[in-house]
């Protein structure tokens, strides 16, 4: 069973700058709630209580904000603005939390491993908040990909198709396929230029890991742009068992971009917001 879920919330964002500047890029709203709350949502939709939080400098607000804040909630006590803070009271209740610093940004795989402390020897899930993943009235990504995991019990990735000439941006797979929405890795390349991509199937910022994840990561030397990657790690891990990449159904956002930041306001306005 997964019960914890890992934010990797430490990266310096510079894509968003000057925003990011001194906020962290995953309290961006969509709309009017931050990226990760959405995140934590969908691991609570998934049943994942235990929410797990990488953070780094200038990512206190992140803590705060699930946390009570006694000034403010005194002060709209009995007026009609309370109903504003019921989905993140409600997320309180039902979740707990806790956090680690990732000192140095070395990349995605070693803020995964900052995170080894708080999750221990267990499968879990990772959710990275800058991507948006919605599958409103079913089940959300995560808990489609929970559900594969208590099948198949083996690290997943989920995967996209993406145009050939943005297989730069991902880290991309190729493998054999062994449902029409499930792909057997053989292969992981961090960032790929079109001509060198194995396919056009792009890992996206949802995960789940099995614990051996964490040693696969220690041995991992730094790779494309210095950085320690979990594809490096992942493909350890293909090579030596098995990792599953998993064609979710919904849609993903990539709000580490303006483009993909201005598509999912649009869309939650549009389909959650607008009367
Ligand atoms: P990104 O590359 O999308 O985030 O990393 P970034 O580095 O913050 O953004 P840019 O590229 O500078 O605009 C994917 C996820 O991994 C986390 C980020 O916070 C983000 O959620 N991350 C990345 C870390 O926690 N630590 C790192 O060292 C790198």
């Amino acid at each position: 069973m997964i019960k914890k879920c890992l934010f990797p919330a430490a990266g310096y964002g510079t894509r968003f700058l000057p925003a990011t500047k001194a906020m962290p890029k995953e309290m961006l709203p969509i709309v009017n709630k931050p990226l990760i709350q959405y995140g934590v949502e969908e691991a609570l939709e998934a049943g994942i209580k235990d929410i797990a939080i990488v953070t780094g400098r200038n990512k206190r607000a992140i803590e705060d904000h699930f946390d009570i804040s006694y000034e403010l909630e005194s002060q709209i006590q009995g007026t009609d603005k309370e109903q504003y803070l019921t989905g993140i009271r409600q997320i309180m209740q039902n979740a707990t939390f806790s956090y680690t610093r990732q000192v140095e940004m070395k990349g995605l795989g070693h803020a995964i491993l900052s995170g080894r402390p708080l999750i221990g020897d267990e499968p879990f899930a990772v959710v990275l908040a800058d991507d948006l993943c919605l599958n409103p009235d079913e089940d959300g990504v995560l808990e489609q990909m929970v559900k594969l995991y208590n099948q198949f019990r083996c690290s997943i990735v989920a995967i996209q198709e993406v145009p050939r000439d943005q297989t730069s941006k991902y880290g991309v797979i190729d493998g054999q396929m062994i449902r029409d929405d499930i792909y057997r890795v053989n292969t992981m390349v961090e960032k790929p230029a079109p001509e060198d991509a194995p396919s056009n199937l792009a890992i996206i910022g949802r995960y789940i890991l099995t614990p051996d994840i964490f040693d696969l990561i220690e041995q991992t030397e730094p790779g494309k742009g210095g950085e320690i990657q979990i594809t490096d790690a992942l493909m350890k891990q293909a090579q030596q068992g098995c990792v599953l990449a998993y064609k979710f159904k919904g849609r993903r956002f990539d709000c580490g971009m303006t483009e993909g930041y201005i598509e999912a306001t649009n869309y939650c306005y549009e389909n959650f917001h607008k009367k």
